[in-house]
């Protein structure tokens, strides 16, 4: 085989002449071990959701894009780059600009009773970023991440990565289960590592939609203070209650053990890939600088639009419109499993966010996901939203970007893929 004559999926060949041309070198072998697991079963359900034609796709946790004011927001988008060029196309502080980090200080009082300090808080590339720098400033090779069972899976991607390991505690039908965090601590020790941080999303998690009472959140904070654990908030849904109401958050509850994580890949866009972190200054000073080794800082023309919309008041207006659609597709969906699904599954009946989580017993919904995709219709299996992987007879299905028309749809063809596994 020639160099000439490579396809795109053949291995590049080397410099050293003809000869090394003949022998292409295996390029799998010499990635980290990290990277040499190739896709996951997820990926490979996820592309065949993004072929689309007739699916009814509920798997990806995506807003809705038709929801954004695009006009505003190219008005906006023109302004800042005509009236700020030096600030808007220009590199940002590692810590954000501060005039946006002024804003979402602001912001945080809107729906909090404790508001960051000004070395408290910094602006990240979203939500995963978030995470990320967090891993960052927290992890040694081998220590414990405390996570929910179920939970939001890259985050298991991030932790593991940073060379941490997820060790699972224990959820129910209201969410986290506040003793199982000392259980799960104790487990990490035994096996010989320490425990660092608590990983919880306390509203409308991701994948199960419950909403976690404020006595788990007290109890969680008064345990993390007992056992020196910090506790990552991961807030990403918090500001999507279909009724627009907030419990106390658990950075407000205890914000001397807390860093809280938030994005706006779900209110705002994620295409400028906007979030942030707040917490206690030694840990958020720890990120910050960890970001000037990942993407050195935030988009500048993206924290620019974020600031002009929030500072003038756009973000907190579009709010009440964005819940109103989620909360009709909600229902719709939930108003289908009530006509199609009685007797083949339960379900959460999510009061905000994007997801609800379907109990199937008896199946394993990771074969259920193959036969889905056949009779036309998407979701994700419960399995990898386990730390240790188990097998899961349930499954996570996102209505945020499927029409209210589609939903029965959807919910007759999962219906149907259940009965003919079952037989
Ligand atoms: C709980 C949670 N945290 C973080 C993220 C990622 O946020 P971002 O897309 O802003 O990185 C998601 C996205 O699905 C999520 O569900």
């Amino acid at each position: 085989m020639s160099a000439t004559s490579s396809s795109p999926l053949s291995p590049v060949t080397g410099a050293a002449g003809p000869a090394a041309a003949e022998a292409p070198l295996e390029w799998h072998e010499r990635l980290a071990l990290r990277a040499q697991g190739g896709p996951s079963e997820l990926s490979a359900i996820l592309a065949l959701a993004a072929a689309g034609g007739d699916l009814v796709d509920f798997s990806g946790g995506f807003p809705d894009t038709t929801l954004y004011d695009t006009d505003l927001l190219g008005e906006i988008a023109a302004k800042q780059i005509g009236t700020r060029p030096e600030v808007a196309l220009q590199y940002a502080s590692n810590w954000g600009l501060p005039s946006l980090r002024e804003a979402l200080r602001a912001d945080i009082a809107r729906n909090q009773g404790h508001v960051p300090g000004e070395d408290e808080l910094m602006v990240t590339s979203g939500g995963v970023d978030a995470l990320t720098l967090a891993c960052k400033a927290m992890l040694d090779d081998g220590d414990a991440v405390l996570v929910e069972a179920p939970s939001y899976l890259g985050a298991f991607n991030v932790i593991r990565s940073h060379g941490g390991e997820p060790v699972s505690m224990r959820n129910d039908e209201h969410g986290l289960v506040p003793a199982s965090v000392r259980e799960a601590a104790e487990a990490a020790r035994a096996a010989g590592r320490t425990p660092k941080f608590v990983y919880v999303i306390p509203d409308f998690q991701n994948p199960s939609g419950l909403l976690l009472a404020e006595d788990r959140r007290r109890e969680l904070v008064d345990l993390c203070r007992e056992l020196g654990l910090l506790l990552l908030e991961d807030v990403a849904y918090r500001d999507l209650a279909f009724d627009g109401s907030y419990l106390r958050s658990i950075y407000e509850i205890g914000p001397d053990v807390t860093v809280q994580t938030g994005t706006f890949s779900k209110t705002f866009t994620p295409g400028t890939r906007m979030g942030w972190a707040c917490g206690p200054a030694t840990v958020i000073r720890a990120m910050a600088e960890a970001k000037t080794n990942t993407d050195q800082c935030a988009g500048a023309l993206g924290q620019c639009i974020l600031e002009a919309l929030i500072t003038e008041g756009h973000y907190a207006a579009s709010l009440p419109r964005i819940r109103e659609a989620y909360a009709a597709r909600a229902s719709a969906l939930v108003g289908a499993f009530e006509d199609r699904l009685d007797g083949l599954a339960t379900w959460t009946v999510p009061e905000g966010g994007f997801f609800t989580w379907l109990d199937v017993p008896g199946v394993d919904t990771k074969e259920l996901a193959g036969v889905g995709i056949e009779n036309g219709v998407a979701f994700v299996p419960g399995s990898p939203f386990f730390a240790d992987g188990r097998a899961s007879a349930q499954l996570r299905m996102s209505f945020s970007r499927t029409p209210a028309e589609r939903m029965a749809e959807g919910v007759d063809r999962l219906a149907r893929s259940i009965e003919r596994l079952r037989g």
